[in-house]
């Protein structure tokens, strides 16, 4: 891979990784699986989203956030003017787990280092925003909670890491709605300061604790 792709040579990089899925044997999960789903989107897109692990639909189509999650994700990016041919859908695991079970750390391990890291070198989004905990939970501290930190971007390595709670969460308690759509409202704000801004900043170190003594 050149050292800045152009379009074609970054579809051609994306969709090697998705055929390399499709026939992916690496964790048990492939043999329970109808098709994978690498995820879907423009190749160069300044935003990425990334989500948990397909689910049933995503599951039977090969494509990501498909189902009730799925619609609800369209209408947030149609409520700040996107949609999702220009953002970049994936998930931090390509196949679905039994019975939607949470993905367990060898999957993630095996299937971000084997899919996800080189999408996302080859996308290089400008920001990524992270659907629930798994997800966060690879940018972000571990002990980080996402009802803390939800809204509250990163910016590092001349990227901005934006946490948002799942969609499926927000379905489940609607008391989030009004947070959720506030948090993509903001990101609104995020792609400003990335379009203006030749270079994202990294955010300055914390300051050091003062010793009272
Ligand atoms: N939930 C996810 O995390 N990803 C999908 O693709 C669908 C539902």
């Amino acid at each position: 891979m050149p050292d800045t792709p152009n379009l074609d040579e970054r579809r051609a990089a994306l969709e090697s990784i998705a055929k390399e899925v499709r026939g992916c044997d690496q964790c048990p999960l492939h043999s329970g699986r109808t098709k994978a789903v690498p995820g879907a989107g423009r190749a160069d897109a300044d935003i990425m989203f990334i989500g948990e692990a397909p689910g049933y639909y995503e599951d039977q189509q090969g494509l990501p956030f498909v189902g009730a999650s799925g619609k609800y994700l369209d209408q947030l990016l149609g409520q700040i003017g996107l949609s999702r041919q220009d953002v970049f859908i994936t998930n931090v695991i390509k196949c679905r787990p039994p019975g939607n079970r949470d993905p367990l750390p060898a999957e993630i391990e095996t299937c971000t280092g084997a899919y996800l890291d080189r999408q996302i070198e080859i996308i290089r989004p400008r920001l990524i925003a992270t659907l629930g905990r798994f997800s966060m939970a690879l940018f972000f501290p571990k002990n980080s909670r996402i009802s803390r930190i939800h809204g509250q971007p990163k910016r590092s390595g001349g990227r901005i890491y934006y946490p948002l709670f799942h969609p499926a969460a927000v379905l489940r308690n609607p008391n989030l709605r009004p947070v959720m759509e506030e948090d993509f409202k903001r990101m609104l704000t995020l792609i400003e300061e990335i379009d203006q801004a030749g270079e994202i900043e990294d955010e300055p170190p914390p300051p050091k604790q003062l010793s009272l003594f």
